[in-house]
């Protein structure tokens, strides 16, 4: 297994080694530098998995200046700050750069080893793919797919990654989290970009046509057959067919499908012979497919065939720092197609929202806000414009438990984002609060 490589910048040489040190016996490999100017010529030589940056007692400014040139060097690897004296100007400067975490002296070597951890989970995940080895991430256009959560940026770049191969990709994810969505920027970013993509919804095609809709068939193959018909995996010939609602294929029809992806031909209803097929699969369900799997559902070898590369969409209420980026993608948009000049919403409303569960996830807040903007008069969204039916479901779930990253966000809001205000509202130090707004990357609206 490859180990992560992690690069230690910081000028103290005992604590270097120390450091360095805590990190072998921990199972990563170490390369260290006392000198900024070596550090960023080692990070471009070496391109370790991760940075930690120390900044020293009497110039914080020295490890931030690394960080930050290794930041513009690469947007995503993880960067650790470890500060001698932690002050607040520092953790600000710090979330402004794009550091993943922060360390506070002291720290033992299980505090350390699980911040590690946590900033290499992309690592990890990569390596256990098997994906080292091949091409280096592509970045994608992902303007499209917000999310600014830790695990939504993983699987934007998961996603470049998996656009450049050609291997079939199963999405999961409950409704409205951007499946349908993440299937076609795959599509988008991939060689196959310039040929079709073809979606195949499986539960709206009845299971007597599936067959003839996605095989084609030939003139006369049946009553009212007059001419040949290509079927929708031809369509998508050089291109992408997804399949949505995978799970909703009948057993019959799992094992045409299967049948076409192996031999990579297709077969029309009514034909005799076999026409070769070049088409990349990727299939979303909100099902649990593995369940399916074992009741006898859903075939076990299409699973398989289906499930070389695997993303899964948390849901919008395990990601609530999303929502003001969301609401802001969305006000730009609505703007753009209804003419207006809609600004912001108040700020109880923003809190509303956050504590709100979206069963309906990113459709739900998409529909929410169009619906809001039917009857909206002013720049400014105010409790009152949101749909009334609306307003009434939520003050039925105002109860349900908070994650933290919503309970950190609408305490930012409630205090105006007065930091030591919100530190005090929810009973943390405010090294704390900064460490989990770096952690949960909430930045200051
Ligand atoms: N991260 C996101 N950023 C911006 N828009 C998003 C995001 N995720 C989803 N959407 C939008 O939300 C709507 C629903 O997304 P999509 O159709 O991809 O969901 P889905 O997972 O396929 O849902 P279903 O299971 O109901 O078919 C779309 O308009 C999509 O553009
Ligand atoms: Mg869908």
């Amino acid at each position: 297994m490859k180990k992560p490589k992690i690069l230690i910048v910081e000028r103290n040489n005992a604590f270097r080694q120390n450091l360095g040190k805590m990190l072998l016996v921990n199972g990563f490999e170490v390369v260290e530098t006392s000198d900024k100017i070596d550090a960023v010529r080692f990070f471009q030589n070496n391109r370790p998995d991760l940075v930690i940056v120390g900044s020293s007692r009497d110039d914080t400014r020295d490890g931030l200046e690394v960080a930050q040139q290794i930041r513009r060097l690469d947007r995503i690897v993880p960067i650790i700050l470890i500060a001698a004296k932690s002050t607040e100007d520092l953790a600000i400067n710090a979330l402004r750069i794009g550091i993943n975490d922060y360390f506070k002296q002291p720290f033992s070597s299980e505090e350390l080893t699980v911040g590690v951890n946590r900033c290499l989970s992309d690592f990890f995940r990569r390596e256990s793919a098997g994906e080292y080895g091949t091409t280096p991430p592509c970045p994608i256009d992902s303007q499209r797919m917000i999310g600014e959560n830790v695990q939504m940026r993983e699987i934007k770049r998961y996603i470049g990654k998996a656009a450049s191969t050609d291997s079939n990709v199963l999405i999961t994810g409950e409704t409205g989290t951007g499946k349908e969505l993440a299937a076609e920027l795959i599509h988008r970013n991939s060689p196959r970009s310039k040929k079709p993509f073809v979606c195949v919804n499986c539960t709206a095609i009845p299971d007597s046509l599936l067959e003839s809709e996605l095989f084609g068939y030939e003139r006369g193959a049946f009553t009212g057959a007059d001419s040949l018909k290509e079927g929708k995996l031809k369509h998508g010939e050089g291109g992408t067919v997804f399949f949505d609602e995978i799970g909703d294929m009948s057993l019959y029809h799992q094992a045409k499908i299967l049948r076409a992806i192996e031999s990579k031909e297709v077969q029309r209803v009514g034909g005799r012979g076999s026409i070769p097929l070049d088409i990349r699969i990727v299939a979303a369900t909100n099902q649990d497919l593995d369940q399916l799997v074992e009741e006898g559902k859903f075939r076990k070898d299409l699973y398989f065939r289906l499930n070389v590369a695997r993303i899964h969409l948390p849901p919008l209420r395990e990601r609530k720092e999303d929502i003001p980026f969301l609401l802001g993608f969305y006000i730009r948009e609505l703007n753009r197609r209804f003419g207006r000049e809609v600004e912001c919403l108040a700020k109880d409303v923003l809190e509303y929202l956050l504590c709100y569960d979206w069963p309906g996830n990113v459709r739900e807040l998409k529909n929410l806000l169009e619906a809001t903007y039917v009857n909206l008069s002013s720049r400014r969204i105010s409790l009152s414009d949101l749909p009334e039916q609306f307003r009434r479901r939520i003050g039925e779930a105002t109860d349900t438990p908070r994650s933290e990253p919503a309970l950190l966000l609408s305490t930012l809001m409630s205090t105006n984002w007065n930091k030591s205000k919100a530190a005090r509202k929810l009973h943390w130090s405010r090294m704390t609060l900064y460490r989990k707004m770096a952690k949960y990357r909430i930045f200051s609206l």
